[in-house]
């Protein structure tokens, strides 16, 4: 079955990348019109206009370039809806992958994370990884040149998260809270494990963990692995990976036509059974269009569900990692070099497809010599992938005890 399945997807890659080609034109397209409420956003708009100052929220967009050219947008909301300037800390916030930064204003006020924590006084910075719609600047490059999407999660950690992190501190002159969700956690992992953003750092809260994904569950991420779905869109051209995308959606209806797989709930195909999200909003959420992210990026987080081990990429022969890295494989980021004394605070869920608890119970035996009263471990045993963002009960579950954490940190 498989390998019919596998013989229809590259038929249907050859014939869109062929068609693509000598048309000319780009395969994916950005289609901001047609929408409503928080997906009405227009890239020329940005985020704090269509969706915060909306809601009687301050909000100032701020852009930062990194060290490979990216331009990069961040939101700040430097206040709460009593207008009171912010008297705490700021907190960076750091989405998933193929979402944005909307996905911490997606839900009601009193429910979002960073409408929350205006309103308890910190100073809130939102980011948006490069690639996403509102971050695809570049000092030389074009989202529509296949270098602009040579990268995957090691450069996030080597460039987007420490330009992030030096202009929020910059900005603000003090060091700073982090929370991340899914990729956001990785990348953060990975940078803290090499010793880095430690000296702009107060603590960091990760959300739904993930630095092994030996155990990941999701049917549907699964089958673009077995499927070498993302190595096949590489070496046709597609650099740039998008949901949205003629060439992924077309993959789409054929991965969902394999009985193994219930498409009728995407979002539960890939995250989870998720208890406790609010079902007349989660067409907000399906209608917030998925994001772009490079194919390689794919490839790299197919590599890590292969192996499961947390390496930098690898390029698939000795030669080139030599090139790269002048060893024969991949340098391995070491979970047990982050520092003891770091405060942390973990949530994970019993449904997530993607962040599976055995996965990360191996990063947690990582942390074992971990300074006890530095490590705050939430286990939610009905949470899956999206409810840590989007649940109508995160704020009681999760961000009460995060607000909580933060005042002690
Ligand atoms: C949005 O698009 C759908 C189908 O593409 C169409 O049926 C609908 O009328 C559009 N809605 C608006 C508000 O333009
Ligand atoms: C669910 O969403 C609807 C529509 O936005 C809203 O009116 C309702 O209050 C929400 N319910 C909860 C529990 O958040
Ligand atoms: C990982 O880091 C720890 C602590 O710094 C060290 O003891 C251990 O040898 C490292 N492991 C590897 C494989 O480098």
């Amino acid at each position: 079955m498989a390998e019919t399945l596998a013989t229809q997807i590259l038929a249907i890659l050859f014939c869109l990348s062929a068609a693509a080609a000598a048309a000319g034109t780009k395969v994916y397209s950005f289609n901001s019109q047609n929408s409503t409420s928080v997906s009405s956003l227009n890239a020329n708009d940005g985020i704090c206009k269509s969706v915060v100052e909306p809601l009687g929220y301050a909000c100032q967009e701020h852009t930062v370039t990194t060290k490979d050219g990216y331009i990069l947008s961040l939101q700040r909301m430097p206040s709460g809806l009593s207008g009171q300037a912010a008297d705490k800390p700021p907190v960076l916030l750091q989405h998933g992958l193929i979402v944005d930064g909307v996905t911490w204003l997606m839900s009601l006020p009193d429910e979002s994370l960073a409408f929350i924590l205006a309103d308890n006084g910190y100073d809130v910075w939102i980011s948006n990884g490069r690639g996403t719609r509102f971050s695809r600047g570049h000092t030389s490059l074009d989202p529509y040149d296949s270098a602009y999407w040579d990268w995957t999660w090691d450069e996030l950690a080597a460039y987007d998260l420490p330009a992030t992190f030096q202009y929020v501190h910059d900005q603000t002159g003090q060091n700073l809270h982090y929370v991340g969700h899914s990729q956001g956690t990785l990348i953060a992992l990975a940078a803290f494990s090499q010793g880095k953003l430690l000296n702009m750092l107060r603590s960091a809260v990760l959300l739904c963990p993930i630095a092994y994904l030996n155990h990941l569950t999701s049917p549907f991420a699964r089958a673009l692995v077995d499927l070498f779905i993302a190595e096949d869109l590489y070496w046709l051209g597609q650099h740039e990976f998008s949901l949205n995308g003629q060439v992924v959606n077309k993959l789409l209806e054929v991965i969902c036509s394999n009985p193994g797989i219930d498409c009728s709930d995407l979002l539960t195909a890939i995250t989870g059974p998720n208890c406790c999200l609010n079902s007349s909003r989660t067409k907000v959420f399906l209608d917030n269009e998925p994001q772009s992210t490079a194919t390689k990026n794919m490839i790299h987080l197919a590599h890590m569900i292969r192996t499961g081990t947390i390496a930098m990429y690898d390029y698939g022969n000795e030669n080139d990692n030599m090139d790269h890295y002048g060893q024969p494989t991949p340098p391995m980021y070491n979970m047990t070099s982050i520092p003891n004394d770091l405060p942390l605070f973990l949530a994970y869920g019993g449904k997530d497809y993607l962040s599976d608890v055995k996965d990360v119970q191996v990063l947690l035996d990582n942390l074992k010599d971990h300074d006890g009263d530095k490590l705050v471990v939430q286990y939610t045993d009905e949470y899956a992938h999206a409810d840590f963002v989007l649940g109508v009960n995160a704020n009681q579950i999760v961000y009460d005890p995060v607000i909580a954490f933060f005042k002690i940190n």
